[in-house]
């Protein structure tokens, strides 16, 4: 029997006035697996995570939590939940050090005053946690860090709130070689540790080298959600740009005929 997912979404429907992007989606995460959501530029794979991170209305569609009925309507509601999303580019705050952004709208205090040497502990703390060793000090502002160490944090700050469901928006679409690999394995290290990760990735190579699932999206609908280990690159591919590989992905460009992972 598989689990019940932590996070899933049923005939989720979504427009931007008369633009429909999102068409009756089914999108589910588990506990302990990454998720990578792929498709082609503009397939809606932003949109959907925004969804789920209650930054848009829904139109239709059921939003489940650990199996049981929930609404989103807010970013915070989406946190109170445990589920934080990582975007690329407004994750951090440039102009403040990583103790702060790791704590930004949720600070600590003792009495009146901020409680610098606790924050500053957790923080550190977590990021030994996830086993990054790459970032010097705490105290280090975000805007000296590399896009690589950015990411870390960023994914270190969803980690401190104790979230449930992680969700990277292409975390590795600026970053090197090297870089690319911290990251990786950061996200594996995430899911080892029994969050249910979500990853946006452009980069095949990268979502099979980490994901147990592979969710694709093909012009706002869900052509399959397989196992990765049960699928070739070609035939993601052919879910990314056609929708369809043999018997996977939607018929007749509508309805859902992925095979259930
Ligand atoms: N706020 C918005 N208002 C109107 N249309 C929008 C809005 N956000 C996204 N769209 C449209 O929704 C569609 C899906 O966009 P989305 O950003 O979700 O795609 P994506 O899969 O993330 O693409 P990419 O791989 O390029 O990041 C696009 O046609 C886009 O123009
Ligand atoms: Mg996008």
């Amino acid at each position: 029997m598989p689990a019940t997912p932590v996070l899933e979404l049923r005939n989720l429907n979504k427009s931007f006035g008369p633009v429909q992007v999102l068409y009756d989606v089914f999108f589910s995460a588990h506990a302990g697996e990454v998720t990578a959501l792929v498709g082609d530029n503009g397939a809606g794979k932003s949109t959907l995570v925004k969804c789920i991170g209650g930054i848009h209305p829904i139109d239709s569609g059921d939003y489940f939590f650990d199996g049981k009925p929930v609404h989103v309507s807010s970013p915070r509601d989406a946190a109170a939940l445990g589920v934080e999303i990582v975007y690329q580019d407004l994750a951090l705050a440039d102009n403040l050090d990583i103790v702060q952004n790791m704590f930004l709208g949720r600070e600590r205090k003792r009495g009146l005053v901020l409680d610098e040497a606790t924050m500053e502990e957790m923080a550190a703390t977590t990021l030994t946690g996830l086993s990054v060793r790459t970032v010097h000090s705490v105290r280090q502002q975000v805007s000296s860090l590399s896009g690589g160490q950015r990411q870390t944090v960023a994914i270190a700050k969803a980690v401190l709130w104790n979230s449930k469901v992680v969700v990277l928006d292409e975390p590795t679409a600026a970053l090197g070689v090297a870089q690319t690999q911290q990251v990786l394995e950061l996200v594996r290290r995430l899911a080892d540790k029994g969050l249910a990760v979500v990853l946006i990735s452009h980069n095949l190579n990268d979502v099979f080298a980490v994901s147990d699932r592979i969710s694709a999206l093909y012009l706002g609908r869900m052509a399959a959600e397989v196992r990765t280990s049960d699928v070739t690159h070609a035939q993601v591919v052919e879910l990314i740009t056609a929708g369809r590989s043999g018997e996977l992905g939607l018929v007749n460009g509508d309805g859902v005929n992925g095979a259930k992972a």
